[in-house]
Order: C-alpha cells, then structure tokens, then sequence
C-alpha cells in the first residue's frame, strides 16, 4: 500500500535520491511560492510565516530554493558549504529502512564549494521569501588545527547572502570533525567566528546526538557564554539502538532519532534557563508527522525542520503540517 501510494519508497534509496533532483527543479520551476501562515514568528528582524524548515543537507548548493519555497517551508537551511568543492566519501552514501522510517548518510560534505554557491546566491532576487540559513563546514583535507579558517572564509564569501550561518562541527562523516566539540577545541574555534559576525549575522551551532548529556550542556554553555546566537539540536547519529540494516559508519537519521533529539531538546531548555532570551533554538531530528512538530515547539523549539519526513512522507508535508495547525 505504501508503495503504490508512495512509489520512491520502492525504489533504492541512492536512485530516489538522483531522482528528487530534476523533480526539485521542476517544482521550482512550475510552481509559484507559496506561504502558510500559522505560528508565525520574528527573531532578529528575521520573519517566519511557520515556524517549520528545511535542514541543512537537502540543498547542498542552493539549487532548489524555488521548490522549497512552491513547498511553503518557513525557512530554508541550504549547505553543508565547505571553501573548495568536494566529492562525496567513496562507496555507498545514502540507505532507508522503510520499517522503521530510517535514512542513513555517509556523504561527506559533498557539494561545488563556496564560490559557486555564491554565483548562485547572487542571482536571488532579496528579500527572500523566506530567511535563508547557510550551513559551513570545513573541507576534508583541512586539518582541525587549521578549521577556523575554512569556517572563515564560507562567513566572508556568502555574508552579504546569509540570513543566519550554522557552525557545523556534528556530522560524524567527516574523519575528526566531532572532535571539534570538545570545550577547548570550540572555543578556539567559534571565537574568530563570533567576532566575524558579531551584529552583522547570526551565527548558530549544530550540536550531535552522540554528545554525552554532560558534554553537550559544556557545549550549550561554553558556547552561550562565547557569544553564540542559537543551536540546532541534531545532526545524525551513530547510535543503532535498534536493529538497523546499516553500515556501523555514517550517520542514522528518522524516527530512531527523536527520542535522543528531544531529550537534548529539554536538556537545553533547562540547562539554559532563561539565558536562552533572544536565543535561537531549532530542534531536528525525527520529525515524522505534524504531531512531532507541535510537540518540539511545545517543548520550547522556536523552530523545527525536517529531512527525513520529506522522504517518507513526499514534498506535501508543510502543506499537510499547515492544515493541521489551523
Ligand atoms: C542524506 C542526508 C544528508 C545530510 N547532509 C547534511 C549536511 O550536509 N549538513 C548538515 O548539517 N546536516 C546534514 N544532514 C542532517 C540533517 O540536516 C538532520 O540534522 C538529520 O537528518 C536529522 O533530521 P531528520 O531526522 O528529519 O532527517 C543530512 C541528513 C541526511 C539524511
């Protein structure tokens, strides 16, 4: 029945995936945009008709902006953008268990690099229909020591065009990037970024599921007290808890992803307690259904984005999101 009412869901992940690409740009191109008004919302002059998004990933070069726009998202999160293109890892890079409502990643950072991206960005006409988040990573040759100044160089290049840029130090397909996270790492690392984009643009974190409770709440203060402007609660995880036929390696996102999504999400909100003023929260991870976005915004999320409820539910989700909000 979910096949024939979802007929993606029975092809390979890896050809869906090529697939979606053309279908995005025929939406893009078809459709005019549209906006859904419900909880809308403003933060830092930035306005929200809905408070639900795209996440990082799905529109790695800022090509479909058109469709996600037709789609009615709140907002849209394009990247992970790193200073040079790259390739993705070699082998297998994206799985789905259709059971269990799982998608598993091992891209890597794959996309055409920063100078490229801008190209694109400059031909979209401002303001945009919705804020434009850009998500910045490092290259994978770039070694640790050295990653502030990819990060750098994304915030330079793509200021002019960014709503908000995202620190992505949580993806667990690029060898050592975790290692980031640790509090002195961080703080060597986000300090020249903060003060790049100190009241200019703000500047977000991604943070992992794999943190410990207690290494992720040094993250949120260590950070808080650095100056960031918000986080996004998570990238994907490494955790099997249940029994997945995926690869030990890469990154598991989907439905065995939120329960550990929404615990950091309350952890967050009772670790930073009222500091979080004029914080930016996102929470992602395991958002199915107009159900789940609810209940992240309930749990105190300003905004929510979904990837995975795109692939297992198709590209009506916002619109079926907004009719069950009003
Ligand atoms: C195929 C794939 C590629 C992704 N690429 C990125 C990326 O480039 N940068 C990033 O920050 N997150 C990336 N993510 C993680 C998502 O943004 C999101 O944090 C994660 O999938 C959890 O959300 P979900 O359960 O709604 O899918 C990717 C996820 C998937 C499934």
């Amino acid at each position: 029945m979910v096949v024939l009412k979802k007929p993606w869901l029975s092809l390979p992940a890896g050809i869906a995936y090529k697939l979606s690409h053309p279908l995005l740009k025929l939406i893009g191109l078809a459709k005019s945009p549209r906006t859904f008004t419900w909880r809308p919302f403003t933060w830092r002059g930035l306005q929200f008709a809905n408070p639900l998004g795209i996440s990082g990933g799905l529109d790695k070069n800022a090509e479909y902006l058109n469709a996600w726009w037709a789609l009615g998202a709140g907002f849209v999160e394009i990247g992970t953008v790193t200073p040079l293109a790259q390739t993705p890892n070699p082998g297998k890079i994206i799985a789905r268990d259709n059971k269990h409502h799982a998608v598993w990643n091992k891209m890597g950072f794959p996309n055409e690099g920063v100078a490229a991206v801008k190209s694109r960005l400059k031909q979209i006409k401002r303001p945009y229909h919705t804020p434009l988040f850009i998500n910045i990573g490092k290259n994978r040759q770039t070694e640790n020591k050295n990653a502030s100044q990819d990060y750098l160089h994304c915030i330079r290049e793509l200021k002019p065009y960014a709503d908000a840029f995202i620190v992505n130090v949580s993806s667990p397909n690029t060898a050592g990037l975790r290692d980031l996270l640790t509090p002195e790492n961080l703080a060597n690392l986000l300090k020249p970024l903060i003060s790049e984009c100190a009241g200019k643009v703000p500047l977000l974190l991604k943070l992992s599921p794999d943190m410990t409770d207690s290494d992720f709440s040094s993250a949120l203060v260590s950070s808080l007290e650095l100056g960031i402007d918000g986080w996004i609660l998570t990238n994907t995880t490494l955790a099997r808890d249940i029994d997945l036929n995926f690869s030990k390696e890469g990154g598991v996102s989907g439905r065995p992803l939120a329960a550990r999504s929404k615990e950091l999400l309350k952890l967050a909100v009772q670790t930073l307690g009222d500091k979080r003023h004029g914080k930016l929260l996102i929470s992602v991870g395991g958002v199915m259904t107009a159900k789940d976005v609810f209940e992240r915004l309930n749990l105190g999320a300003q905004l929510v984005q979904i990837y995975s409820a795109l692939i297992f539910e198709g590209p009506t989700f916002f619109c079926q999101v907004a009719e069950e909000a009003e």
